[in-house]
């Protein structure tokens, strides 16, 4: 193998706006990582068909008069598309408003290499039907009442083939991804040995454990609707932020701040000393949370402030956007049909797709 540097790949599912928990968990990480390795970043737009319509909903506002009948109702086809087209733009604008330099890392549409899917469907052949009935995400995802169809339990192979197309050695991912990781591994190994050595390996890069509460003490998550979102501003952040949820004490009365959703989420932008501080006015008594709450909102219009002016520039130019995933595109899908080579003379197919 001639690669010198450790490659580093993840991807981000297209699935509306980014929150505080996205950002903390698993964006911030990969911006950073940049400087570290070659960084191989791409938007889940095949992914995310598996829960276009829960996306589609949250995009639009339901249609007044309920109506009954189809589980369907009130969205049009086209809804769905623009919805998908939609939020992988707003992911690509909140990547690059955030940092990531296209120069770095590699960043592009997951769409835009469709290889990938091949190699999924070659996977889907060594995979195990009792590998894929083990996989939490999609059990949680079927109780949540999004349809079971055949993509959503196939996703892990999706993402086996997308890490290992790129033969990455490390994925940076939330906690929640880590079974799909290890299925990757699973599935790696088994094309190895069945047809060759050609996959290396994967290991996954966990973030040092931030715990990023929604604004009701639950998990941040958007199936939640708890979410700050990174680029909210103004009056709708700031009405976000005061219904932060908070215990009924009285101001005078001391507080824990290791139970306080809000000190959790201050905690995520202060100072080792600003922390402590606030910690220490929270157990001598006398803390308003309405106070705390402003503290928040300084605190996160100072950090996303700049990121914000960078977004808007951005967002007048989605030409340009499109271009960098153009670009990104172009140098994944030489890696891509670098391993279909060998993947497809491997398994005894014409080495076809180069060219
Ligand atoms: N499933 C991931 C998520 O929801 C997104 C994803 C798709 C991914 N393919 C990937 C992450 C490959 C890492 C590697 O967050």
């Amino acid at each position: 193998m001639t690669q010198t540097r450790k490659r580093v790949l993840s991807g981000v599912q297209p699935s509306g706006k980014l929150h505080l928990g996205n950002y903390f968990g698993a964006i911030r990480q990969h911006i950073a990582l940049q400087d570290e390795m070659q960084c191989f970043y791409f938007i889940a737009d095949y992914h995310a068909l598996t829960t276009l319509e829960e996306a589609t909903r949250r995009r639009l506002p339901p249609p007044s008069p309920p109506q009954g009948g189809g589980g369907r109702g009130g969205i049009k086809p086209a809804d769905r598309a623009e919805t998908l087209r939609e939020n992988t733009l707003d992911v690509a604008l909140d990547y690059l408003a955030l940092g990531l330099d296209p120069d770095k890392a590699v960043f592009f549409r997951q769409s835009d290499v469709p290889e990938v899917v091949e190699l999924a469907w070659i996977f889907s052949t060594v995979t195990n039907m009792g590998l894929l009935e083990r996989a939490v995400s999609y059990k949680e995802k079927v109780e949540k009442g999004i349809d079971a169809s055949v993509g959503l339990f196939y996703y892990p192979v999706l993402m086996a083939a997308d890490i290992l197309i790129y033969r990455s050695h490390l994925v940076p991912v939330g906690k929640d991804q880590v079974q799909h990781i290890e299925m990757t591994q699973d599935i790696a190994g088994k094309f190895n040995r069945t047809y060759g050595d050609i996959f290396p390996i994967p290991d996954y890069r966990l973030d040092k454990e931030a715990k990023v509460p929604g604004i009701d003490g639950q998990k941040m998550s958007k199936s939640y609707n708890n979410t700050i979102d990174i680029f909210a501003e103004g009056k709708p952040l700031e009405k976000r932020v005061k219904s932060i949820v908070t215990d009924s004490t009285p101001p005078e009365a001391p507080k824990e701040p290791d139970r306080c959703n809000l000190f959790a989420l201050y905690s995520l932008f202060a100072t080792e000393e600003e922390k402590a501080a606030l910690a220490a006015r929270y157990r001598a008594g006398g803390v308003k949370y309405g106070d705390v709450k402003m503290m928040l909102l300084d605190k996160i219009n100072a950090h996303f402030g700049p990121f914000r002016e960078r977004r808007k520039q951005l967002a007048a130019h989605p030409e340009q956007v499109e271009a960098i995933l153009q670009r990104g595109a172009q140098r994944a899908r030489a890696e891509a049909r670098q391993t279909m080579t060998l993947v497809r003379q491997a398994v005894g197919m014409r080495s076809a797709s180069v060219g």
